[in-house]
């Protein structure tokens, strides 16, 4: 079984999950997902990159130790990765000892290799950064890569040889040419290594910064962050420590990263793995920004978009949809919430979540709700499916070539055709025509192929994609193979349906009313009460009366419940009150508050408490 490594940058902790993050974790996991499909035996790494100035200011800041403010934000970023289904093998943090130890071990190898030396470095530096800079990189003295003042600093240090593996690099990057990746992206790096590569400072005085990994050969200095983080890579899968694991999956097959960080992936790692007699990894792939207004997003410029709010607002599975199907890899995109609605509803809303629903309606009235029996195939029907699985091909192929955002196209151009179809053969016709058997093939290829769509989304949507089969009665398992033929659907299945896969979203207008603060919430006095008398109250056909014990406290309310419940079957019950609600007069019998129930105009259910509670407990 082939094996397919796949690595995510390991995110700093001196911010909070932004867009970004987002975007890099997805797009990983779904690949790892398809490969997963296609039978291959995956490793799927991500995790945080904790050490450094710029953690160590986070929590000066915060007035907390560097290690109890990694850990908050280890939660963060893992909670945010589980909402958003993200099925990673592994969870680097570069506190954790098998990390720390592997770095020490990784320095140690290099030093013993004499790649690494000890000189005096003075240069201009940049705090936030963490970066020297030599005096014609600055742009109008300041630091070119963020615009910030540096200062001057002139140090001893510890330097890594990484100019003595240059003409190697060139040469690996000349014969490998997907070693990075896209072009755009190689022949920027090749244009850098056309000037001389200096020597990389590897180190910082521990006076200077206490908060990183001790060199194994001079406990005064700390190593240098980038040291720390890019050996992550093979901390995680054992090296030094469990060489059967470390040569199963090194090296990585692919590192996907954003272009902001591509000069340290593809020069730094590969000229330290090469100084260590370790092979660089597959591929480099830089994906392109996502921008606000034009601009990387970026905290200090107070431009970032928090992925929790959209996916409280979209869901998790439309989310990672939008953020696959939006941005083509190589390429920057600016993110629009207007973007995002609009190809909810088209794609998911519309085409997709339209086109289930209206299978499973017809199934329900033309053939009880069951999977028909496919009749005679028409060439309409030999049309959709081999179409079908031609699409389903390219999908494959694009994924392959890390273009997930022309996959999704591809896929909803699918369900696009089956609409078509449906169009032409018009089932519903057919159906007052009385012509059964016909009726029965042109339904049973529609829910087949969706039936195909939702196992090929699957990766991109791992939720939805499970809730569109389950509603045509199937959960196919197994690999891709197994599951992208015909035929899986079984006549004679119940196909149960279900509620609207992605209901229409209008782009809401988030007025600051149509919140409420906790202080508002809080003076809510909510309580749970047991039924202690009820009646009708006379003169009405809805209304009941009720007296309720709070715990103590006897409250009289009056409910809209008589077409629901029966007075007798109240009585003993526990009920859940708004118990300061203003009274009011309601056909004249006084109301002392307000039941709390669930109605979706058709139903409505009295809301309980799941387990036992005392009376007058409050609710919170
Ligand atoms: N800790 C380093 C990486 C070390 S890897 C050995 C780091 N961390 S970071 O928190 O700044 O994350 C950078 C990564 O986040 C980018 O490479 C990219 O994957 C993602 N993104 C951050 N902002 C982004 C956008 N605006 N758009 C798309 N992705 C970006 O650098």
């Amino acid at each position: 079984m082939s094996k397919f490594y796949i690595t995510t940058p390991i995110y700093y902790v001196n911010d909070e999950p932004h867009l970004g993050h987002a975007y890099t974790t997805i797009l990983a996991d779904t690949l790892a997902r398809y490969h997963r499909l296609f039978g291959e035996d995956v490793f799927f790494l991500t995790g945080l990159d904790e050490h450094g100035q710029k953690v160590q200011q986070a929590a000066q800041r915060r007035g907390i130790p560097p290690q109890q403010h990694c850990d908050e934000m280890a939660e963060r970023f893992v909670g945010l990765w589980r909402r958003l289904s993200v099925s990673n093998d592994d969870f680097l943090r570069t506190t954790q000892k098998r990390h720390v130890k592997a770095v020490q071990r990784f320095l140690q190898v290099l030093y013993d290799r004499g790649e690494i030396y000890k000189a005096p470095y003075e240069g201009w530096y940049c705090i936030p950064d963490e970066r020297f800079w030599t005096e014609k990189d600055l742009t109008d003295g300041k630091c070119p890569e963020c615009g910030r003042p540096v200062v001057r600093l002139s140090e001893d240090n510890y330097f890594f040889k990484m100019g003595k593996h240059q003409d190697w690099l060139v040469r690996h990057i000349e014969e490998h040419p997907d070693f990075i990746m896209p072009e755009a992206r190689r022949n920027e790096i090749l244009g850098f290594l056309k000037k001389p590569l200096g020597d990389l400072c590897i180190s910082r005085p521990k006076a200077r910064l206490s908060w990183g990994i001790p060199l194994p050969f001079d406990p005064d200095y700390v190593t240098y962050v980038w040291v720390d983080a890019l050996t992550n890579y093979i901390s995680a899968i054992g090296i030094y420590e469990d060489e059967v694991r470390f040569c199963r999956w090194w090296p990585a097959d692919l590192h996907l990263i954003g272009k902001d960080i591509l000069m340290t992936h593809a020069v730094y790692w590969p000229t330290m793995l090469h100084a260590a007699g370790i092979e660089p990894p597959l591929h480099i792939f830089a994906h392109g920004w996502w921008l606000l207004e034009e601009q990387k997003m970026s905290k200090s410029r107070g431009k970032v978009v928090q992925p929790l709010e959209l996916i409280e607002r979209y869901g998790p599975d439309a989310f990672r949809y939008f953020l696959m199907r939006e941005m083509a890899p190589g390429q920057d995109s600016n993110f629009g919430e207007e973007a995002l609605v609009a190809r909810y509803n088209s794609d998911l809303a519309n085409d997709l979540g339209n086109l289930l629903s209206r299978v499973v309606r017809m199934i329900k009235q033309c053939t009880q709700g069951r999977i028909p029996s496919p009749g005679r195939e028409e060439p309409l029907d030999r049309e959709l499916r081999e179409e079908t699985l031609k699409a389903a091909g390219k999908v494959r192929g694009r994924i392959e070539d890390l273009r997930v955002d022309l996959a999704l196209e591809e896929a909803v151009e699918i369900a696009r055709r089956v609409n078509r179809y449906l169009e032409r053969t018009a089932p519903w016709k057919l159906h007052k025509e009385g012509k059964g058997d016909r009726v029965g093939t042109v339904l049973y290829f529609s829910a087949e192929v969706l039936r195909i769509l939702g196992d090929i989304l699957e990766p991109v949507m791992p939720g939805k994609a499970v809730e569109l089969k389950y509603q045509l009665g199937v959960s196919s398992k197994g690999r891709w193979e197994e599951r992208v033929l015909w035929g899986v659907l079984e006549p004679g299945t119940t196909a149960p349906g279900g509620p609207p896969l992605f209901p229409r979203v209008r782009l809401e207008e988030r007025k600051e009313e149509a919140y409420i603060t906790l202080e508002e919430f809080q003076r809510l006095d909510i309580r749970v009460g047991e039924v202690t008398s009820a009646g009708s109250v006379q003169g009405t056909r809805k209304l009941l009366r009720l007296e309720v014990d709070l715990g103590g406290e006897k409250r009289q309310l009056v409910a809209g419940l008589a077409e629901h419940y029966a007075p007798e079957d109240l009585v003993g019950r526990k009920v859940i009150v708004l118990a300061n609600l203003k009274p009011a007069r309601i056909r004249g019998v006084e109301s002392q508050g307000m039941l709390l129930a669930a109605d979706d105009g058709k139903n409505l259910a009295l809301i309980v408490p799941d387990r036992e509670v005392g009376s007058g407990a409050r609710v919170r």
